[in-house]
């Protein structure tokens, strides 16, 4: 079977209003901007209102997504969110998004791959779209952490915030579009980043409450290590099937988990900085909207251009990994 070309037909990105900077931090916990900074590159997060849950985030960043690829809610074929904050357990926060932007046709589901679970959604939408199943996906990326986050960990209540990132898939002239994935996992790491309670192992309770385990957990320094070594791994991996090199990267799109995981991938890759997008200091770590945020926020600035090599890369909770060399 001939597989269409599939690719990236718009992006968009919506954070929430509220805005939360070190200085604020520093009256919460025993922190301050000095620390974050050097150790995070990280200034502010953006956090979603009491009322505000994802499907509210993925909702504003699907209509300017749409809007630019210029295909209507009718049209599209499916609907991925990937998320580790769904409105609910379920029905997925998918299925919310596909009633509220009236997207009558859309089969729509969750993924769970934690800060990988943008790359996995596009590879997995994409492969629908290149069989000839479908023709138009959308792809979101949509958290709010600051709901599974305590305020009172100065380890974990520095890094995160919340928002959302989404794109439109569609096919595209011969050539141009996804031209690798490398998707990876490692269940052995599975204690490193975790949400406990509320699943089928600790169902909610006030125990679960009262002991923290509807919060994030997570071993920083081993994730830290995890990472440094995976990013540099998964983009080569990806740039190798799609028979590039490290030199042919016009632009990096990582995840925004921390400005020291970020550096150690572009001296890895022997890139300069200035070929990669970093907005981590304006919203913290988002989890799977980092990196469609990440690339809408490029696609804004005019930095990704037709023909350019952009190589997304990431890694999260699972452990899991993945990549993805696109052609613009
Ligand atoms: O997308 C999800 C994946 N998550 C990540 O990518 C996170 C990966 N990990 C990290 O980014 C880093 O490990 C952190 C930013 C979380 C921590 O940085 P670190 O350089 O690994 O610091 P550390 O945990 O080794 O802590 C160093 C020191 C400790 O003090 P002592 O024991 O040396 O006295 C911590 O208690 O820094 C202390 N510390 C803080 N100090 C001020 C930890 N958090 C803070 C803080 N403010 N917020």
């Amino acid at each position: 079977m001939k597989l269409r070309p599939v690719g990236i037909l718009g992006t968009g990105k919506y954070v929430p209003e509220k805005v939360l900077t070190n200085a604020d931090l520093e009256k919460m916990v025993e922190t301050n901007d000095e620390w974050i900074v050097t150790r995070t590159g990280m200034k502010e997060r953006h956090i979603a209102a009491e009322h505000e849950a994802s499907s509210d985030l993925a909702y504003q960043a699907s209509l300017i997504a749409l809007k630019n690829a210029g295909i209507a809610p009718e049209d599209l074929d499916l609907i991925v969110v990937a998320t580790i904050t769904p409105d609910s357990a379920f029905p997925s926060t998918a299925c919310l998004l596909q009633e509220r932007l009236g997207a009558k046709k859309a089969a729509a589901f969750d993924l769970s791959a934690a800060c990988s679970g943008f790359i996995y959604g596009l590879a997995n939408a994409s492969n629908f779209i290149a069989t000839g199943m479908y023709k138009h996906a959308l792809v979101i990326g949509a958290e709010c952490l600051s709901k599974i986050t305590d305020y009172t960990d100065r380890n974990t209540c520095i890094l995160f915030g919340d928002g959302a990132g989404a794109v439109v898939l569609g096919e595209v002239p011969e050539g141009r579009g996804f031209q690798s994935f490398e998707l990876g996992a490692d269940g052995a790491g599975a204690e490193l980043l975790k949400l406990a309670g509320g699943g089928s192992r600790c169902p909610s309770s006030v125990d679960s409450v009262q002991s923290g385990k509807h919060f994030i957990y997570m071993a920083g320094s081993e994730v830290f290590k995890f990472a440094v070594r995976i990013m540099g791994n998964a983009a080569e991996e990806a740039l190798r099937k799609a028979g590039l090199a490290k030199g042919d990267i016009d632009l990096l799109v990582p995840h925004q988990a921390n400005i020291r995981i970020i550096q150690a991938s572009l001296n890895r890759l022997d890139l300069p900085e200035e070929k990669c997008m970093i907005n981590l200091h304006k919203y913290g770590n988002v989890s799977a909207a980092s990196i469609p945020i990440a690339l809408a926020e490029a696609d804004e600035e005019g930095r990704l251009k037709q023909g350019d090599c952009v190589v997304l890369v990431g890694f999260g909770g699972g452990l899991t990994w993945g990549a993805s060399v696109i052609r613009w």
